[in-house]
């Protein structure tokens, strides 16, 4: 069993992000450890834990500390992963890959950039955690992007803050990953959600706004010209680079974020080269403001 002691914190930059260092999840923790990684966690939204070599069961043993183990919202049959050593039809784990076999891809996300989202914002309960393990990765880019949105609540102005006090955002899935969804179509096929537009994360007790580009697409009771004109300013405080951490990825990685006051994205890789990290998540509640 590894000891508290060993274990060290290291903030990776001002805004968001931690590594934890001495730890090895391929092993059961200890309360002690997992109390710690908690609190570290509490702290800094996103955590890093580098060099790991890990199976699949290992990964959702340590997600499993932190929650109950989410399934995937979606089209699991149409997601299950198809071949060899990349097999996938457990519904708790999801595979983030651009990696085709046969025409056919044997995960979600595919290629390219991903716009700043919530995960499963679109849902009545998004998921409180995400959990990624790096198993392949191309040489540069598919960077990924946290940014700490209790420093974007605090940077709006006291105006801002009353005016959309108590106010809900239409949040839609969006498949297309860097696209808006058009509020002209027939919404009935797409999972939608009200959310408040602040939210209070249920151990800090602090706001975060909890708005993003991809998914969060109207105010409720503004006109919608307004909407859209707050939206995009919302939007852009959130993706501050102040506010950022950007995650350059290495093999044996595992990165997990909390989705309750953090949003994400994706920088572009190139699609020649195959990326595939493993994914599971940890269910989530209602939002509250
Ligand atoms: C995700 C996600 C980003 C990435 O798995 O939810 O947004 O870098 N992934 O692939
Ligand atoms: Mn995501």
């Amino acid at each position: 069993m590894q000891d508290v002691m060993d274990i060290e914190v290291k903030p990776l930059s001002s805004n968001c992000g931690a590594e934890i260092l001495g730890v090895d999840l391929s092993k059961e923790l200890s309360k002690a450890v997992i109390d710690k990684i908690k609190q570290a966690w509490l702290d800094h939204l996103v955590i890093v834990i580098r060099d790991q070599k890990i199976d699949q069961e290992q990964q959702l043993r340590f997600a499993a500390h932190f929650g109950p183990l989410g399934e995937r919202k979606k089209a699991p049959d149409a997601l299950a992963a198809r071949t060899e050593g990349i097999y996938q039809t457990d519904k708790r784990v999801l595979l983030v890959s651009n990696i085709k076999v046969d025409g056919k891809s044997v995960g979600a996300f595919g290629d390219g950039d991903m716009w700043f989202h919530i995960d499963s914002g679109y849902a009545e309960k998004p998921y409180n955690y995400t959990f990624l393990y790096a198993v392949e990765l191309p040489k540069t880019g598919g960077n990924t992007l946290f940014s700490n949105m209790y420093n974007a609540y605090n940077a709006l102005s006291t105006e801002m803050k009353q005016k959309l006090a108590g106010k809900k955002a239409l949040h839609i899935h969006e498949y297309k990953r860097s696209e808006r969804v058009d509020l002209k179509e027939d919404l009935s096929g797409s999972p939608h959600y009200f959310h408040p537009v602040f939210a209070t994360h249920p151990q800090t007790k602090r706001k975060s706004l909890f708005v993003d580009r991809l998914m969060t697409r109207r105010i409720e009771g503004l006109p919608l010209a307004e909407s859209e004109a707050i939206l995009e300013q919302l939007y852009e405080i959130g993706e501050r680079k102040e506010f950022l951490y950007e995650h350059e990825w290495r093999l044996g990685d595992v990165v997990a974020w909390d989705n309750r006051c953090t949003i994400h994205a994706r920088t572009w890789f190139d699609p020649a080269e195959r990326r595939l990290l493993r994914r599971c998540a940890i269910d989530g509640a209602p939002i509250y403001e």
